[in-house]
């Protein structure tokens, strides 16, 4: 880990990138663990093992292009339909992984924040490491590392719908007052700003029921790079290629004069 403050810039001169255009939040989609692993003749959870490094140094890549939110989808709520085993190697390793490495990111000013649904069948060790880590980690006041657990995108919206249900039942809200800010304030995360950036990695080309509501403008970049194998040199390529990008959120840009 570097202290170096002229890091910032180094990165980003390195990839070209100008540090007035930054994404605020990017998301990471890490995919391609599996392959990775079987690519050596190893087993699954030696790719899921292998990727807390790109993890890693992707945070660190995140801390020194300055960008404010970056979230990453540990497990999905479809990953349940996986094999007894993975499943169970995967809340164990989450939740080690947070107990080892909280502090590291609480010495980095990390904010740690987990989205998703926190209730069973997530085991109670994991949601107790969870909480831990979120009070750890809650008054820092630099990147902000979302970590989407259990999360599927339709959950997430359904989760905001029967708020909204129960708040218009108990007279709180009013049915003409259900507007996309109240979908919004019930979202997992309300205070993040919508996502600037999604990446995917290991060539696959969709959102797999990720943050839907969050990447309705979201520029999307797909690298081939399998999810071990990335890092913060690979994540500036990824900002690359966004600021490269013309985003237009539905207007006509006003040609040059
Ligand atoms: C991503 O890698 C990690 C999780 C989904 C937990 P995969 O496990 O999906 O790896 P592939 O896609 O099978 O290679
Ligand atoms: C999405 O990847 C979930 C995570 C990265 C945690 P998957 O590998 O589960 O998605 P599909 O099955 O290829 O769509
Ligand atoms: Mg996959």
């Amino acid at each position: 880990m570097t202290a170096d403050p002229t890091a910032r810039t180094d990165l980003a001169a390195r990839h070209g990138l100008s540090t007035d255009r930054m994404p605020r939040h990017v998301a990471i989609i890490m995919d391609g663990n599996g392959r990775w692993a079987a690519q050596r003749g190893e087993p699954r959870r030696v790719g899921h093992t292998a990727g807390e490094a790109a993890l890693f140094d992707a945070v660190e890549g995140s801390i020194e292009l300055g960008l404010e939110v970056l979230t990453v989808w540990a497990f999905s709520t479809d990953n349940w339909k996986r094999p007894k085993a993975e499943v169970a190697f995967l809340m164990d390793f989450n939740r080690d992984l947070l107990r080892r490495r909280a502090h590291e990111l609480d010495e980095r000013n990390v904010r740690v924040r987990f989205i998703g649904r926190r209730e069973r069948p997530v085991p109670r060790a994991v949601r107790d490491e969870i909480a831990w880590g979120e009070g750890l980690t809650a008054d820092n006041t630099g990147l902000v590392l979302q970590v989407a657990f259990n999360y599927g995108g339709r959950a997430e919206l359904t989760d905001a719908a029967r708020a909204i249900a129960a708040d218009v039942a108990a007279g709180r809200l009013a049915p003409d007052q259900v507007d996309e800010d109240a979908i919004r304030e019930r979202l997992y995360a309300p205070s993040a700003p919508d996502v600037d950036l999604l990446v995917r990695t290991s060539g696959e080309q969709r959102l797999s029921n990720y943050l839907l509501w969050e990447t309705a403008y979201a520029e999307l970049v797909f690298t081939e790079v399998l999810w071990p194998d990335f890092d913060r040199e690979e994540l500036a390529r990824c900002v690359a290629a966004y600021q490269g990008r013309d985003r237009r959120f539905g207007r006509v840009h006003q040609p040059p004069r």
